[in-house]
């Protein structure tokens, strides 16, 4: 049986919790603003130890995403969802049903994609009971997002060099990528071959070594990364990496990676900057997912050389706010919010035309044959 409770949290715009007995299904889904456009944001599956530590992450998720769609403009607004569960034991076909019955509480107003802990088969199933799902695996869908996020952020790596070294070139430079899965495995490849050095670390022993043998890269416990000297440190694992007690002991010239909530809070944006440390914002450089995401509901049809252009342009929002950082003595963090709340209030990017959604469970056959 499912039960649903809307919660009332000051500053969303929905936020809802829900249990399904039979599949062990207990999620929330927050909608933080749709000013824009419908609110489009992954589903995360975690064990979260408690109930409390999922709310506050889906809360912080879907803030985060109003600002990534308003400044990459992507037609869309803030929202995320996550499910309580280990997905190596307990995603099932059963579990992401349930979940799809959930979101059709919302018709529309949220909508799913893959994240931590799902991916797009995931999507697929939760296609057959919800047509409010996105990053299908199909021809007519926009598919796995990570390449678009990993070019995205290999772009903003470039634009953080421009403006610490006057040259958007990698030649020569130390790339230290922590986490290689989805997007940060892409990222090694692309600085690879810009001719970078990599420095490389990840909780996954054997995929740390065959990333590092295959760039010829130095792999590095995964837990006193932070303090290893290099050009450019890129967080491409789980958020709150940095810290206000991490920040002294940094040895890098600038962050620009794709892992979101990158910052344990608002004040490690000043921190950095005080320290000299270029902070490329995690909303910014890591919108080539969402930008492909979003990019299906365009009545045009889903267009991949349409979404690399528009993550292309990553490089110069990067470029510019953080010369406007510098112009203004303000942390890149804070004149990232300000040009998202800029655009909400200007309805810059809004979504016109009315999303025609696949109609439910017709994908999968497809999809298999
Ligand atoms: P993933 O789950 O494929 O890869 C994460 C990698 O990080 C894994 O190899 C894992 O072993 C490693 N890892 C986890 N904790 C670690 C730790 N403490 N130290 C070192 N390595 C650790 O995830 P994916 O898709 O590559 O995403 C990476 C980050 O980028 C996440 O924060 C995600 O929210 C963010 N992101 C991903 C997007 C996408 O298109 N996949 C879009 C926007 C943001």
């Amino acid at each position: 049986m499912l039960t649903i409770k809307e919660l009332k949290i000051p500053g969303y715009k929905r936020v809802i919790e829900a249990n399904e007995s039979q599949s062990g299904l207990h999620c929330f889904v927050a909608i933080h603003n749709s000013t824009l456009g419908p609110a489009l944001g992954g589903t995360r599956i975690f064990p979260y130890a408690q109930r409390d530590d999922a709310l506050k992450d889906v809360l912080r998720l879907a803030e985060a995403m109003t600002y990534k769609s308003a400044i990459a403009e992507s037609g869309t607004g803030g929202g995320k969802s996550v499910i309580i569960a280990d997905p190596k034991k307990l995603k099932t076909p059963q579990l992401l049903r349930a979940f799809g019955q959930v979101i059709n509480v919302l018709e529309g107003e949220y909508i799913a994609a893959e994240d931590v802990g799902s991916n797009v088969e995931d999507m697929l199933e939760i296609h057959e009971t919800s047509p409010y799902v996105s990053a299908l695996p199909l021809d007519t869908s926009s598919g796995d997002p990570s390449r678009f996020t990993a070019w995205g952020v290999f772009k903003g790596i470039q634009a953080t060099a421009m403006k610490l070294f006057g040259s958007p070139s990698l030649k020569g430079k130390t790339i230290l990528i922590q986490g290689l899965g989805n997007v940060g495995s892409k990222v090694a490849n692309l600085v690879f071959w810009e001719g970078a050095h990599l420095i490389l670390t990840d909780i996954d022993g054997n995929r740390l070594q065959h990333q590092a043998k295959l760039y010829g890269a130095h792999a590095v416990d995964p837990h006193g990364f932070l303090k290893i000297k290099c050009d450019i440190l890129t967080p491409c694992a789980l958020g709150g990496v940095l810290t206000r007690e991490a920040i002294p002991s940094l040895r890098c010239q600038g962050i620009a990676g794709a892992a979101n909530n990158q910052l344990e809070n608002e004040e490690v944006a000043k921190l950095l900057m005080d320290a000299k440390i270029l902070y490329a914002p995690d909303f910014v450089i890591n919108a080539g997912g969402l930008i492909n995401a979003a990019s299906e509901f365009n009545h045009e049809g889903y267009d991949p050389k349409f979404v690399r252009d528009k993550v292309n342009h990553i490089y110069e929002i990067l470029l510019n706010l953080m010369t406007q950082a510098e112009k203004n003595g303000k942390s890149t963090h804070q004149i990232a919010i300000e040009i998202a709340l800029h655009n909400l209030s200007h309805l810059i990017g809004q979504r016109k035309e009315k999303i025609i959604f696949k109609p439910v469970g017709s994908q999968k056959k497809r999809a298999l044959a």
